[in-house]
């Protein structure tokens, strides 16, 4: 693809993800940065399209940014050939038909995920985008992340020898919104608006796991809400009919076992919002979204359980902290580069629609597996 500018329409950037991580943090600094550089002192600009429902919002943030073009009319931004990429980061249910006319215009097509409701329309989609020879890519935010990127190296440098289990926690107290607003959309918490914490969370577990840990071959979960009544955004009370707090084991090729406790509803002891523990024969890591520890076989302490003694050692200092030895930038925007990089060079994104399909799938069998009780083994999807 040879072009002097991208044209990106970038659609629900009024949305808290589509705002802050998406156009400021990612489109925006690569835009003002010159855009993408793809040989040397060879550059491709870039131009977003705002585009949504409500035309005073887009317009003030238009004017804010210094952003030409924005508009409530999805069809027309799509029908413009100039527009070279479609962008998602609506609401969850109202994704898979603004990516489905996107592909049909011939765009490449980038998505916050899940990027449809269920894995059988992702796989659709993913099915079109494929048919119509079209780029396409879903968020893995969490993989551009400082800590991940850093396990990523251990993982790469033989640090842990034969890996045996990960452990991971994520979650903090949402508030209910009575007394003190909550941090979160309301939609978050009604299942038929798309929300709940295993379509929410599972998708990114999965790809986590697939990319650091092997193929996740079956789940075995139990998802529950804790808060069955919160306030919404006016202040009205609802029922929160999704769930918001999961508990699952993960069973990952070559036997790796893999537990990951999602919750909106524990209070933080932790260093950060998500924390995993891996284990190994040759060493142990705890990854965050920014640090990373280490403990080696070799300075591994050697505990004796005895509760009728005070515990002498201090565990936690037992640990090193992994050197960043580079600069880490947004993850956000990180994976925009790569795949607006795809689109230029005209070759498959690594995290694509069937990636994120297979994330759907996921999280569609934890669910199932909370309400039947059973593991689930996850069948290969038919790409
Ligand atoms: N990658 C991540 O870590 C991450 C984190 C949070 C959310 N997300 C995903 O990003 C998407 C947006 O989440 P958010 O937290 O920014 O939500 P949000 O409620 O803040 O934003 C939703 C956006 O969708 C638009 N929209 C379109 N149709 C709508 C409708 N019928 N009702 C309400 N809004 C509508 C809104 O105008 C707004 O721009 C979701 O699909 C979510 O799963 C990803």
């Amino acid at each position: 693809m040879s072009r002097k500018t991208l044209r990106i329409a970038l659609n629900g950037v009024t949305g808290r993800m589509g705002y802050r991580q998406h156009l400021l943090r990612s489109i925006l600094e690569l835009r003002d940065q010159g855009g993408i550089e793809i040989a040397d002192g060879e550059r491709v600009m870039l131009e977003p399209v705002l585009v949504g429902r409500n035309s005073a919002k887009l317009a003030e943030i238009a004017q804010q940014h210094s952003i030409e073009e924005w508009s409530t009319e999805l069809d027309t931004v799509l029908s413009d050939d100039s527009v070279d990429v479609y962008f998602d980061s609506q609401i969850t249910s109202a994704r898979e038909q603004g990516i489905r006319a996107a592909v049909a215009a011939g765009k490449h097509v980038y998505s916050e995920k899940p990027v449809a409701e269920t894995s059988a329309g992702a796989m659709e989609l993913a099915r079109l985008a494929e048919r119509a020879g079209i780029r396409h890519g879903v968020v893995h935010d969490k993989l551009f992340l400082p800590g991940l990127l850093k396990l990523r190296r251990l993982l790469d440098g033989g640090f842990f020898g034969q890996v045996l289990s990960v452990r991971g926690e994520f979650g903090y107290w949402v508030f209910e919104g009575d007394w003190q607003s909550s941090q979160r959309p309301s939609w978050n918490y009604r299942s038929e608006d798309g929300g709940g914490i295993v379509s929410d969370m599972f998708c990114h577990w999965h790809y986590v796991l697939e990319n650091l840990f092997g193929r996740v071959e079956s789940v075995t979960a139990r998802a529950t809400t804790h808060i069955p009544r919160r306030w919404d955004e006016q202040g009205n009370a609802y029922e929160a009919t999704a769930d918001d707090s999961a508990y699952g084991i993960f069973e990952l090729a070559d036997g790796v076992i893999a537990q990951i406790n999602s919750s909106w509803a524990v209070r933080v002891n932790r260093d950060e919002l998500v924390e995993f523990q891996v284990d190994g024969t040759e060493g142990s890591a705890v990854a965050g979204l920014r640090g990373c520890r280490v403990q080696h076989r070799s300075m591994t302490p050697k505990p004796v359980w005895n509760p009728d003694l005070p515990t002498g050692e201090r565990f936690r200092e037992q640990w090193s902290q992994v050197p960043d030895n580079e600069e880490f930038g947004n993850g956000f925007k990180a994976q925009w580069e790569r795949f607006l990089h795809d689109v230029l060079r005209d070759r498959p994104h690594p995290y694509d629609f069937f990636a994120g399909a297979r994330g759907i799938q996921l999280a569609e069998a934890g669910l199932r597996s909370s309400s039947t009780g059973q593991r689930i083994r996850l069948d290969n999807l038919e790409q």
